[in-house]
């Protein structure tokens, strides 16, 4: 039988939405089953998957609270599937910020939730003034300077490297060869 993949998101201005598509293209390429849900849509049993992928972006410091609670609820669960979880972030656009071991988020919420995917990534977002509200975009302007980030910018900034994105894709199915998790 294939091996059966699910990814499931959590995006709002739709960056996180945008890597898990191209990850579920990706994926699908390689000729393997893959289906794409928002947090909000998934409804299946998780342990029908052989790996799932969590992607969560950040907003003033936190994930969704929907993917905090979907983790903390079904962790035995997700013990026994192989488990990808990233986080996007506009910290991570620094270098020294951008992997699991340096993302001050993605360490603080896997710290709070008590969970350690097979796989973590964290991955850089976009900046966008023009689609954020009044207050929102007086905050991110803030955040930015105080992180010595552009405050002023003409046009959506992606800082997502998409190399990097594949380069998770291809660890996911690398993974998923290996076979299933031995508890
Ligand atoms: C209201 C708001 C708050 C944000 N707060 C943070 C933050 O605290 N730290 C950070 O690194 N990025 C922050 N970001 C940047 C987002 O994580 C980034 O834009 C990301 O691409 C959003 O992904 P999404 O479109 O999937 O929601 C914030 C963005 C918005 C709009």
């Amino acid at each position: 039988m294939g091996k059966k993949i699910g990814i499931i998101y959590s995006s709002v201005d739709g960056q996180t939405k945008k890597i898990s598509e191209a990850l579920l293209h990706q994926i699908r390429g390689q000729h393997m089953e893959a289906t794409l849900w928002s947090i909000e849509d998934f409804k299946e049993k998780v342990t029908d998957f052989d790996l799932l992928i969590i992607g969560a972006s950040i907003r003033y410091g936190k994930h969704n609270i929907r993917v905090r609670e979907f983790v903390s609820n079904n962790k035995e669960k997700l013990d026994k599937v192989i488990t990808a979880f990233f986080s996007v972030n506009l910290v991570a656009r620094k270098e020294e910020k951008n992997s699991p071991d340096t993302n001050p988020y993605l360490i603080k919420f896997l710290k709070e939730v008590e969970w350690e995917p097979d796989l973590p990534a964290v991955f850089a977002g976009k900046l966008d003034y023009r689609a954020y509200s009044f207050l929102d975009r007086i905050m991110i302007k803030l955040i930015m300077k105080l992180t010595h980030g552009p405050t002023k910018t003409e046009k959506a900034i992606e800082y997502t490297d998409w190399k990097r994105v594949r380069d998770f894709g291809e660890l996911v199915l690398t993974r998923l060869e290996r076979g299933p998790r031995q508890n």
